[in-house]
């Protein structure tokens, strides 16, 4: 990554507090940007802000009316985002009859909503001035269907094709839309959902490997990147040979 990219840029991370983001608004801080950096824990999340240099900016984006406070804030602190990470997010594990009203409509909220209310706060400005990065953090969830995360993997499949629709919409206009497809990442994601990972492979990877493959495909302006690189193979298969892709997900899970 070249370091003299970001000088001056202003960058907004969220959930960082924890896991991805943390380490992305490291990322973004060591490459020259001003952080701002958005969670719910005030405390973990000023300790992330201490770490980056950067600004916390506590928030649930659970609620509308809080993350579009959240998006002015910025704009009225530093003027402009040139950078925003939609990295929140939540998981639940389970039988969806087992979840109550409210605990899916928190999902949607944060994970599919937010990003939404976000990105369209910040794209006029990074229009205007004709460039931007606009990062979100997918899931592999969202690109082959889990059973028990349905909801889960339900809205990751919306945000990942709301970022291709929008990068569709934004086309060579200097905006760059980059969706991060992480498999699995050892981050504290599977203690808070109350379920943890159940499988030997694929393998956990460090949270600041996914942050550094986040940070370093906008950068370089690429569309999506799996994360590890071999999950592209199941995508591959899912999208041509859908009837094979059923059989070997029936089989081995
Ligand atoms: N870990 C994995 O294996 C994995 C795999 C694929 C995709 N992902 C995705 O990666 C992203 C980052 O997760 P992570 O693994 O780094 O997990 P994490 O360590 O649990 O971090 C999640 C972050 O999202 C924030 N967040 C959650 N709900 C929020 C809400 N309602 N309002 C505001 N902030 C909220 C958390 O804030 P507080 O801690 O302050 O509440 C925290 O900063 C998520 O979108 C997740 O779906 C993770």
């Amino acid at each position: 990554m070249n370091s003299r990219r970001l000088d001056g840029a202003v960058a907004l991370v969220t959930g960082a507090s924890s896991g991805i983001g943390a380490s992305a608004a490291r990322r973004l801080a060591d490459a020259g940007a001003r952080v701002f950096l958005s969670g719910r824990d005030a405390e973990r999340l000023a300790e992330a802000a201490g770490l980056s240099g950067g600004t916390a900016l506590p928030c649930d984006l659970t609620d509308p009316d809080r993350t579009a406070e959240l998006a002015a804030r910025v704009l009225d602190l530093a003027g402009r985002v040139d950078i925003l990470v939609n990295n929140a997010g939540q998981g639940w594990a389970g039988p969806i009859t087992g979840m109550t009203d409210a605990q899916i409509q928190a999902l949607v909220a944060a994970n599919l909503t937010a990003p939404m209310l976000l990105s369209r706060a910040v794209l006029p400005g990074m229009l205007s001035r004709g460039i931007g990065h606009l990062g979100f953090v997918g899931s592999i969830a969202g690109r082959l269907g889990v059973r028990e995360e349905a909801v889960y993997a339900g809205t990751k499949a919306g945000l990942s094709v709301f970022a291709d629709s929008l990068r569709k919409e934004v086309t060579g206009r200097g905006i760059v839309v980059t969706e991060l497809v992480p498999a699995v990442v050892d981050t504290p994601f599977f203690a808070r959902r109350g379920r943890p990972y159940p499988r030997r492979r694929p393998r956990p990877v460090p949270p600041d490997r996914a942050a550094a493959a986040l940070v370093s495909g906008m950068l370089s302006g690429r569309h999506e990147v799996c994360l590890p690189r071999w999950m592209y193979l199941p995508i591959a298969v899912r999208a041509t040979l859908p009837a094979t892709y059923r059989r070997l997900a029936d089989r081995f899970g």
